[in-house]
C-alpha cells in the first residue's frame, strides 16, 4: 500500500465503529494529516449525527493550524443542506493542502457535486483511493441510491452433504452450524435493518428474530406467509414489530401487521420495504423463501454457513450458480460468501 492507501484503510477501519448505528446513512472514517502524523480522526457515529469530517476536524488540537493538513475521507464530502451544514463547505473554509477521498457519494444529491465544489475553491483533491473497498464498505447504501431498492442478504446454515432442514416428520434437533458463530449471524441481523423468513420457520422452529449475542439493535422483523397460514401466537409476535405479508389482508394488530401484497411476490415486498425507509434485509429461509429470492434474481449477497457434520436425510439447501467471494474457517464451519452474478 502506498502512504495514501495506508491512511484510506484507517479511514475505513474507523467508519466501522458506526456499523451498528448509523443506518441507513453510511459509514463514513476522516482523517486530518501533517507532516506523515495523524492529527485526528473523526467517524458518522450516529444517525443524523455530525459527519466524520466535522468530528476529526474538532479533535485538532488548538496548536495545529488545520491548513498545513491532508484531508482523508472514506466517501465524497457532502455538498448539501441535510441534517447537518455541507461538509464541502467546512472543507473550503478551512482550505487544507489536499482532500483525499476514497470513492464518489452516489446519492445524486451529491454526486461529484462535494468534489466539484472543492476543486472550485482551488483545493487539491484527489478521488478514487481504495475505491472499491470504499464503496464494498457502504454496499447498503449504494444499492439503495443507485436502485431504490433495499440491498438483500441470503443466509442459512447446511450440512456438509447439503441439507439445510430435517424432514418435516423428523423429531432430531435442526441445529446446524456451530454454536461458537452465534455472534455472528446475530451481528448480521444487527447491521441489516429487517429480517425475513417464511411462515413454515416460524411455525416450525419458534424464532424470536433478534439480536443477542452482538452489539446492536433488533432488525424489523417480516414474515411471508402469502396463505396466512402462520402462527401469530409464537414468540416472536409477543415483542417488537413483526409486518407479515400475505395475499389477502391490511390489518393492524398490538405488536404486527398483515400487509397485503396483489399480485404476491418479492419485488412487490422489497418495493413495499423500501418505502417504509428499509434499506437492507437479512433474509434467514427457510428453504422456499430462499429460492423465491433466487428465482426472482433479487437478492445480493448470499451468505452460506456449511457444517462439518453430515445427516442421514433432510431437505436439501438451494444450489447458488455463483462464485465464491470469499471463504473463511469459522470453529467447525466454513462460511462462504457469495456475490449475484
Ligand atoms: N438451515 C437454515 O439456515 C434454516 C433457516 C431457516 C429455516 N430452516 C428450516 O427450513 C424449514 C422451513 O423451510 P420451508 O421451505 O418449509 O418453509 P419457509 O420457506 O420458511 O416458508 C414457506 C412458506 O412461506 C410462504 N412463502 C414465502 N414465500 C413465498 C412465495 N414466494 N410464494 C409462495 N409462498 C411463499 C408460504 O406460506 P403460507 O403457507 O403461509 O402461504 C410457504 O408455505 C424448517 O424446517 C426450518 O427449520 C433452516
Ligand atoms: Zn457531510
Amino acid at each position: 500500500m502506498n502512504t495514501d492507501e495506508i491512511y484510506m484503510d484507517r479511514c475505513i477501519e474507523i467508519a466501522q465503529k458506526g456499523k451498528f448505528h448509523v443506518a441507513p446513512n453510511p459509514m463514513v472514517g476522516c482523517l486530518f494529516v501533517s507532516n506523515d502524523v495523524i492529527i485526528s480522526e473523526g467517524y458518522h457515529q450516529k444517525y443524523g449525527g455530525s459527519h466524520a469530517e466535522v468530528n476529526a476536524y474538532q479533535s485538532i488540537p488548538s496548536d495545529i493550524d488545520p491548513k498545513t493538513c491532508d484531508v482523508y475521507v472514506s466517501l465524497e464530502p457532502c455538498s448539501y443542506h441535510g441534517k447537518t451544514p455541507p461538509c464541502s463547505d467546512l472543507l473550503i473554509k478551512i482550505k487544507p493542502n489536499r482532500v483525499v477521498i476514497g470513492c464518489l457519494d452516489p446519492n445524486p444529491k451529491v454526486s461529484g457535486a462535494g468534489i466539484k465544489a472543492l476543486e472550485d475553491a482551488g483545493i487539491h483533491v484527489i478521488v478514487g483511493v481504495l475505491e472499491e473497498r470504499c464503496e464494498q464498505l457502504n454496499k447498503y447504501f449504494f444499492k439503495v441510491q443507485k436502485f431504490n431498492l433495499p440491498f438483500v442478504t441470503l443466509k442459512w446454515a447446511q450440512t456438509k452433504n447439503k441439507f439445510m432442514a430435517r424432514k418435516s416428520s423428523s423429531k432430531e434437533s435442526s441445529k446446524i452450524s456451530d454454536s461458537r458463530n452465534d455472534s455472528y449471524v446475530h451481528e448480521l441481523r444487527a447491521i441489516h435493518q429487517a429480517i425475513l423468513v417464511g411462515s413454515n420457520t416460524v411455525n416450525t422452529d419458534d424464532p424470536l428474530l433478534n439480536v443477542r449475542y452482538s452489539e446492536g439493535n433488533d432488525p424489523l422483523k417480516v414474515v411471508l406467509s402469502p396463505n396466512l397460514s402462520v402462527d401469530c401466537k409464537k414468540q416472536l409476535f409477543s415483542v417488537g414489530r413483526t409486518l407479515i405479508y400475505n395475499k389477502t389482508s391490511n390489518e393492524l394488530f398490538d405488536n404486527y401487521q398483515l400487509i397485503k401484497i396483489d399480485p404476491f411476490n418479492i419485488e412487490g415486498i422489497l418495493s413495499d420495504l423500501f418505502e417504509r425507509g428499509i434499506h437492507s434485509i437479512l433474509v434467514e429461509g427457510g428453504i422456499q423463501v430462499i429460492q423465491s429470492f433466487l428465482d426472482s434474481d433479487l437478492w445480493d449477497e448470499a451468505i452460506v454457513i456449511e457444517s462439518n457434520n453430515s445427516w442421514d436425510d433432510g431437505q436439501i439447501a438451494p444450489l447458488l450458480n455463483s462464485s465464491p467471494v470469499s471463504l473463511k474457517q469459522a470453529y467447525n464451519d466454513n462460511i462462504t460468501i457469495y456475490n449475484k452474478k
